[in-house]
């Protein structure tokens, strides 16, 4: 799978004001490799992630996924899209409040075609013994693994990650 980008542009419209995001960006993934987008605060790496997601939509320019072009999908093509193909872990985590740990990472587990074992995750990520716990009772770096997992659990053909590792020791 293969990804390219040609002169996205995103601009945010909050009422009267707008925010010039992304301006005419241009780049290929390849399968097989891994891209790190480094940069300060408030440098548009977040908004790039979820605009090659498809998770928002750029103001203009094409992106493509092999021979799909995604920029083209309404929201009900996108979110299939995503499904079938896509992992996120958030900058905010985003887990689920009412569920505990180990349904939070079915969840994830559920939407992909070929998923990963539940416990055996649950193990990588050193999160066995606090599988039935809630999210508010975990601390940060807790419930960053417990995200990482969910969203590695589909086993998806790309995985996209926003700052994945910020509340992390190792
Ligand atoms: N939904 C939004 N509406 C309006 N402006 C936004 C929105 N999201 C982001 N922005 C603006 O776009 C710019 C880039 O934000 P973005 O979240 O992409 O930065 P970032 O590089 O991920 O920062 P950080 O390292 O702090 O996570 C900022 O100026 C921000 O204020
Ligand atoms: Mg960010």
């Amino acid at each position: 799978m293969s990804i390219s980008l040609k002169n996205v542009n995103k601009i945010y419209k909050i009422g009267d004001v707008e925010t010039y995001a992304l301006r005419n960006v241009s780049l290929e993934i390849k399968e097989g490799e891994f891209l790190v987008i480094l940069g300060p605060s408030g440098s548009d790496k977040s908004t790039l992630l979820n605009v090659i997601s498809g998770l928002d939509t750029p103001t203009s320019g094409e992106i493509r996924f092999n021979d799909e072009i995604i920029s083209n999908y309404n929201s009900k093509e996108l979110t299939k899209f995503r499904r079938d193909n896509l992992g996120f872990i958030f900058q905010q985590y985003n887990l689920l409040q009412n569920l505990n740990v180990r349904d939070n990472v079915e969840i994830g587990a559920c939407v992909g075609k070929a998923p990963f074992n539940i416990d055996e995750i649950l193990q990588k990520i050193g999160m066995e013994a606090e599988k039935n716990k809630y999210p508010y009772q975990l601390s940060g770096g807790q419930q960053q693994r417990v995200s990482i997992a969910r969203s590695v659990a589909k086993n998806p053909d790309i995985l996209f990650c926003d700052e994945p590792t910020g509340a992390l020791m190792k």
